[in-house]
């Protein structure tokens, strides 16, 4: 049956929201012994979601339906992960869900898409099975599933730090209107594998490796003024340096957002090739978007206008 077919009164259904991030700060530290590369970043929720719907299958199956054909729903899907995971885990293979994604941010972009899936797949599914895992052992299978996911099941402002997993929650902009012009062309996906092997490629030689430097970096960006006072973030990406120059789709979108009037700065986010302009205002944003949307189409780029948001992963009547 599909999930589209299902009435409420049939079976519950559950909805979950599960939002995009931007990174204001992301530095590179340093390579760990996992392979994985030592972080410290600020990341920041904004408000472009995907929407994922939940359902129980009683015949014990896992199915994922997506709206958009590119996307693969077989099992090197994160939300497909995410449901065996959370099967294996409780030891509870007879249990089933057909899941719907509606895909609205754009795929390996440097948005954390496929990783705030998985966040919602994990408490979507936790409270459809009424597992009651508790919120400590939640992050430890996000942390499983992607150096993104516990972030995107906390959302709002955070200082994130080991392979990313590593959580400190700030108020910063919980009561700011700052807002984001976002910009992407939708031929070009960057891998996030290759990116932080060009990283290590062209910067390996100038990583920290030992755990007091790390320490020293990550209490630097603790102490940064701005982290605590609602002021303009100095917007910050080590990965921008190495794809800007590999990549002409970034480097333009960088010039172009630049060119743009009013803004506080602009950034590529994670490992690209999504940049962003800052505002200090969802409608100075709007009006900057509006004035220059049809420009953006023009030169067949994509564009959304999205304010900071103060939450992760969310039901959708929380
Ligand atoms: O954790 P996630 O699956 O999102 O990571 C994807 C890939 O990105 C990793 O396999 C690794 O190559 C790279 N990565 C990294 N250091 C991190 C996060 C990701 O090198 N902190």
């Amino acid at each position: 049956m599909s999930i589209s077919n299902l009435s409420k009164d049939q079976s519950q259904i559950l909805q979950v929201n599960a939002p995009a991030k931007v990174n204001l700060h992301l530095e590179v530290l340093g390579l760990r012994s996992d392979g994985f590369h030592e972080l410290a970043m600020v990341m920041q929720s904004i408000d472009l979601a995907d929407c994922l719907r939940f359902a129980n299958n009683e015949e014990g199956l896992v199915s994922l339906t997506i709206d958009d054909p590119t996307l693969s729903a077989g099992d090197e899907n994160l939300i497909v992960k995410a449901a065996n995971l959370l099967r294996s885990f409780s030891d509870r293979s007879d249990l089933g869900a057909a899941i719907h994604l509606q895909k609205n941010i754009p795929i390996g972009a440097g948005l954390a898409g496929g990783s705030s899936d998985a966040a919602a797949a994990l408490k979507g599914l936790n409270s459809l099975w009424k597992l009651g895992i508790e919120k400590n052992q939640l992050m430890e299978l996000a942390a499983d599933l992607g150096s993104d996911v516990p972030f995107c099941m906390e959302g709002g402002t955070q200082l994130c730090f080991g392979r990313g997993e590593r959580l400190e929650p700030l108020s910063t902009f919980r009561d700011s209107s700052m807002s984001i012009l976002l910009i992407k062309d939708p031929l070009v996906s960057v891998s996030t594998p290759w990116a932080y092997g060009r990283c290590k490629e062209i910067k390996g030689n100038d990583y920290l490796s030992s755990e007091i430097d790390f320490e020293k970096r990550r209490q630097k960006l603790r102490n940064q003024s701005w982290l605590r006072a609602l002021d303009v973030p100095p917007l910050y990406n080590d990965l921008q340096q190495i794809i800007e120059p590999e990549l002409s789709a970034v480097e333009n979108a960088l010039k172009l957002l630049a060119s743009l009037p009013g803004s506080d700065g602009v950034a590529m986010s994670g490992s690209g090739p999504s940049c962003f302009a800052l505002y200090p205002s969802l409608q100075s944003a709007k009006t900057v978007h509006d004035e220059y949307k049809a420009e953006f189409e023009a030169l067949g780029v994509e564009s959304w206008c999205c304010p900071f948001k103060s939450q992760g992963v969310s039901f959708f009547d929380e």
